[in-house]
């Protein structure tokens, strides 16, 4: 397996980006990737790959705002993270989210951020297995105005 930084917007890209998001437009994938790669001090995006071509990726930025939880800033959060299903329970994701650090470390920085979705208990048992460890839970809400 390795593990490498994207730099350019890709279809792979894109089809990694349409399975984790599946209800972001394809015009708005294309922009958000085009804004990672136009500001590679702020956004760090890597690919997995195998011998069959790539496999998962994850996505992170430096996070200079307060984040839930965290002690410092800036952090650097995890975006998003998404492994082909066949690909799981390989190391994968703990690779991938290695890249992440060792890019936040690199920054100075000396946390990691992250959230998961509160029925997503795969992801949940990822992140502690990686070293995350829960610090809170949160409700979102919207009103009309
Ligand atoms: C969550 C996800 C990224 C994990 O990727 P992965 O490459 O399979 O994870 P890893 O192989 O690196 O797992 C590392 C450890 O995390 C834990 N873990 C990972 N997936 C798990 C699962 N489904 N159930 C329980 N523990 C799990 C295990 O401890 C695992 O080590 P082990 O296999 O030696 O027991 C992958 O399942 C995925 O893409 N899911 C769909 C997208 C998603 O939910 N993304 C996260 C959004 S917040």
């Amino acid at each position: 397996m390795e593990i490498d930084r994207v730099n350019a917007v890709s279809d792979d890209w894109l089809a990694l980006r349409r399975a984790l998001w599946p209800e972001t437009t394809e015009a708005g994938h294309r922009a958000d990737m085009a804004a990672m790669v136009a500001d590679p001090a702020r956004y760090a995006v890597f690919f997995s790959r195998d011998d069959r071509g790539v496999v998962g990726f994850a996505e992170a930025s430096l996070r200079t705002d307060y984040v839930n939880g965290c002690l410092q800033s800036p952090v650097v959060f995890l975006e998003g993270i998404f492994v082909a299903p066949q690909a799981r329970r390989r190391g994968v994701a703990a690779a991938l989210i290695e890249a992440v650090g060792d890019w936040a470390r690199g920054k100075g920085v000396r946390e990691l951020a992250s959230d998961a979705l509160i029925d997503n208990l795969d992801s949940h048992a990822m992140h502690r297995a990686v070293g995350f460890s829960e610090t809170d839970r949160v409700v979102y809400f919207r009103k009309e105005i």
